[in-house]
């Protein structure tokens, strides 16, 4: 038994991606799946597709590599985080499709929490904000929306989950009913420094608290998947949403480390210890990883739309065919122009927290294109990064010389990381293994099931591919910088 399976269930696509005894990846397999729009600002997944393209490529990965169940020691997991899925405890049937992260349905009741002055309650038990990102709005929006939903949960016959609970359900045969710290850390239900559910966070959201799962160590015995999924059983031995699996894949396990991941959205944690850090500057605290019962905390900084945005070039504005073409037209900009685009197609996350502001492009001339707007595009991540990574700074105090650790689809661009690193005046590190999410789950089973190294035996084993150095002169960054933010600053106010 010399292989680790992880899965990681994302927002557009599931994987499963193989790994061999020295943690090299031996086989992936990946299947995209329908995203539903039913209303504006409405994204939902259905519960089906989440499965079945998850079963079907934990099959493909073992077949591709010719590896068969018995080979496999652990399984770990990854998921989408927030999105939120409510099933019969008898029959496994889904109430509703699940409600993605993204959705902005609840964006109301948020206002009049806030409104009734309930937000820092809820931050100081959560670490959360009231937004409508978080899953316990979501949840109550299925009790309230679906008939009988309440009065089914209020009797016990209807559980709530994240994407691992409901995977980790489905592939013990509905047998385990669990969740781990940093899944539960993001459902505004849970009370980051106590460990546990927080009824106070029920009892405001009108969350029956027998709905929800069992919460573990990120590394643990979560349960056995059941021979008939992919030919014998297999146990699940770690645990931790997409953006924490990836702090581990990256290996941030000192306090003062940082990673950002550059996928659909772009999420950035900074690493700080046993500490929770209560944040003046509109960021998340949030669980970075729990290990033998010991919670390590992050800030959080979530940004909505990174490689949306070249989404958007290609499928929306139709000025390029592949993804990879962003940086050719980026290229060819007038570099006298400076277009500003500010991508907030489903709001403003963090640090603005604006869900109804909408996108916007400043500084058009006559001449400006197809070109201009790539480099805006491309460069509007780099200017979301910079706000967190102040406001981070601005929490923190001093932090020392900043160094990010970047992941994810994005990375690849070698412009952009350029971009980011002279914008934020710091340096850039891409790792050798740009499998970080999938990395990190991997991990968490393989040290579990005695596979793989201890935590500082598998931080020996990161290794960095490029360093990107700043090179654009101050003058040049802090006008640049400011454009971006008088451009924010009217977005928000539009
Ligand atoms: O918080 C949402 C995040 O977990 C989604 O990640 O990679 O599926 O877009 P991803």
């Amino acid at each position: 038994m010399t292989y680790i399976l992880a899965i990681d269930q994302g927002t557009t696509s599931s994987r499963a991606i193989l790994f061999d005894k020295d943690m090299q990846v031996a086989s992936v397999a990946q299947q995209e799946f329908p995203q539903h729009f039913p209303a504006s600002g409405w994204v939902e997944h259905d519960p089906d597709d989440l499965w079945s393209t998850t079963l079907k490529t934990c099959r493909e990965a073992l077949t591709t590599a010719g590896v068969t169940a018995r080979d496999v020691a652990a399984i770990g997991i990854t998921n989408q985080r927030e999105t939120t899925l409510v099933w019969d405890r008898h029959t496994g049937e889904p109430v509703h499709n699940a409600i993605v992260w993204q959705d902005r349905r609840t964006s109301e009741f948020c206002q009049n929490l806030k409104a009734l002055g309930h937000e820092p309650d809820v931050s100081a038990r959560t670490g959360l904000l009231l937004d409508p990102y978080f899953s316990g709005t979501k949840l109550r929006w299925i009790l309230d929306n679906v008939e009988g939903a309440r009065q089914r949960a209020e009797a016990g016959d209807l559980l709530f989950g994240t994407v691992d609970c409901f995977l980790m359900w489905k592939l013990t045969g509905g047998k385990v009913h669990a969740t781990d710290a940093t899944n539960a850390s993001r459902t505004l239900l849970y009370d980051i420094h106590r460990g546990q559910w927080s009824p106070e966070m029920c009892a405001l959201l009108d969350v029956p608290l027998k709905m929800l799962p069992q919460v573990h160590d990120c590394a643990a015995e979560f349960g056995t998947v059941t021979q008939d999924m992919l030919g014998a059983e297999i146990p699940i031995l770690g645990v931790a949403g997409d953006q924490q699996a990836a702090t581990i894949g990256q290996a941030c396990f000192t306090p003062g480390m940082m990673k950002s991941t550059y996928g659909t959205g772009c999420f950035a944690l900074l690493n700080t210890g046993g500490t929770a850090v209560a944040s003046s500057n509109r960021l998340l605290t949030t669980v970075a990883y729990q290990l033998d019962g010991k919670t390590t905390y992050a800030l959080e900084g979530a940004i909505f739309v990174a490689g949306a945005v070249v989404q958007w070039l290609r499928d929306g504005l139709g000025i390029i065919e592949h993804a990879r073409d962003t940086m050719c037209l980026a290229l060819e900009a007038d570099p006298e122009q400076e277009l500003i685009l500010v991508p907030a197609f489903t709001g403003l996350g963090a640090p603005y927290w604006s869900p109804d502001s909408r996108g916007a492009v400043f500084g058009l001339s006559r001449n400006s294109g197809p070109a201009e707007l790539a480099r805006a595009a491309l460069e509007s991540v780099g200017f979301q990064t910079r706000d967190l990574v102040e406001a981070m700074q601005a929490d923190m105090g001093r932090m020392g010389e900043t160094v990010l650790r970047v992941d994810g689809g994005m990375t690849a661009s070698d412009w952009t990381m350029q971009f980011v690193s002279d914008i934020l005046a710091a340096p850039v590190d891409r790792p050798k293994v740009l499998e970080s999410t999938a990395t990190g789950a991997a991990w968490l089973a393989g040290m579990k099931a005695g596979l793989y190294p201890d935590m500082d035996g598998f931080a020996a084993t990161w290794s960095q591919e490029k360093r990107f150095e700043p090179s654009m002169p101050d003058e040049l960054r802090e006008s640049r910088y400011a454009a971006w933010k008088r451009a924010v600053a009217a977005t928000l106010t539009v």
